[in-house]
């Protein structure tokens, strides 16, 4: 659960900036990548920036040393500003358009992932200047967000598909998997690194070229509801596994969520109120058009609460818009609340503003950032 705000601070910053509004703080920020660090000590991580793209959280990011994950020419431009270094930044969509290709390059990241013979071919061109991941399926039915339906190759096409690149000339440095958003448990990261060293061997045995990184990709989730374990436990499988691979494997992970879902809560108000079927109903000024859009993409439930004392029943909070769709919670227990209380939701860092829209021509909530770091002698040097 977030802690980094009391509820004297919550109401002080509402009555400052207004609501809807979303509080980020960089020090949450600094400590998961502290907890992260700790419980995988051999990995380097580049942050998956479409889970929060915002440059408080790139800055942080960059000052503490981690890379990038890049998913579109869009997200380039972002970190861009940063002046990050190129060298410490990865293109992860396995699908891409040719300008995509060549934006990135542009900016200096050579390193792209891909998972069949279609876009291997769109390298051929670039062959000189690209080292390409391998992105391997691993279906996953303890994962919230299952990526693997989407993405990656079969274990069993990969041999082939290394080879076929092979013959066209392209330098594949290494495999990638991405188990799923939000797993609840690391069994299918230890399989899959399992798998992955398995295949690494067999193909370096005669390649001439050796694979010689795995990425991990991300799935290490956060504890939305008081049932996770907490990080250090989550990936001691992994730890264990990664011992099967040989010390000269380079192995980089692509976190999202977990940098940066407790880094963030989401302060609205209620606007308006009814009673419909015998239950109250409370209209809040930020919904799943905004803020909490991962109620629907993400499939995230987050905990909320109110700041108001009293008996709770059961009660449903409904987004601004004017959609059905728009419901934050259809049964939550709440006191009876007032017009103008304030309703805070926690863990709202990770796709919750990167997914919102302004449908209805309503606003996006305002972003109020806590404990920045802005001096610039702060920015951690990267190999
Ligand atoms: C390619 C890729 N890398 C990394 C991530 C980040 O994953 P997570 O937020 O589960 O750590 C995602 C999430 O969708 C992804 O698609």
């Amino acid at each position: 659960m977030t802690t980094f705000l009391g509820d004297e601070e919550i109401r002080r910053l509402a009555a400052e900036h207004g609501t809807p509004l979303l509080v980020l703080d960089c020090e949450t920020v600094r400590r998961q990548v502290r907890l992260l660090r700790a419980a995988l000590p051999k990995v380097d991580f580049y942050y998956a920036v479409k889970a929060l793209p915002h440059p408080a959280v790139l800055r942080t990011m960059q000052q503490q040393g981690v890379g990038f994950d890049l998913a579109s020419s869009g997200e380039i431009e972002q970190v861009r500003r940063f002046y990050v270094n190129p060298r410490n930044t990865i293109h992860t969509h396995p699908i891409k358009k040719r300008n995509d290709i060549r934006d990135s390059l542009r900016f200096g990241c050579t390193t792209f992932v891909v998972d069949n013979r279609d876009e291997l071919s769109k390298f051929v061109e670039f062959r000189h200047r690209v080292g390409l991941l391998l992105r391997v399926s691993f279906p996953n039915p303890d994962a919230t967000v299952d990526l693997s339906r989407k993405f990656g190759c079969a274990p069993a096409e990969t041999l082939d598909l290394l080879r076929v690149a092979r013959q066209l000339g392209l330098h594949v440095k290494g495999l990638s998997f991405h188990v799923g958003s939000q797993s609840r448990t690391a069994s299918m990261h230890a399989h899959a690194v399992h798998e992955c060293a398995r295949i690494i061997r067999e193909y370096n045995r005669d390649g001439d070229t050796p694979l010689s990184t795995l990425d991990i990709g991300g799935g290490f989730p956060v504890d939305y509801c008081g049932t996770m374990p907490d990080i250090d436990a989550f990936c001691a499988p992994i730890r264990e596994a990664l011992t099967s691979l040989g010390g000269d494997i380079h192995v980089i992970a692509e976190p999202g969520r977990y940098l940066v879902a407790p880094a963030a809560i989401s302060i609205t108000s209620v606007m308006g109120k009814a009673r419909r079927c015998d239950r109250p109903w409370y209209y809040l000024d930020d919904g799943v058009y905004g803020a909490y859009s991962g109620r629907i993409f993400d499939h995230a439930n987050y905990p909320i609460r109110s700041l108001r004392p009293g008996p709770a029943v059961s009660s449903v909070l409904a987004g601004p818009t004017c959609d059905s769709i728009d419901i934050v919670h259809d049964d939550i227990a709440l006191p009876a609340l007032e017009i103008g209380d304030l309703v805070i939701g926690e863990m709202m860092g990770a796709y919750t503003i990167s997914t919102s829209t302004e449908f209805n021509s309503l606003e996006r909530c305002r972003v109020v950032v806590l404990h920045e770091d802005l001096t610039s002698d702060s920015v951690a040097h990267i190999a």
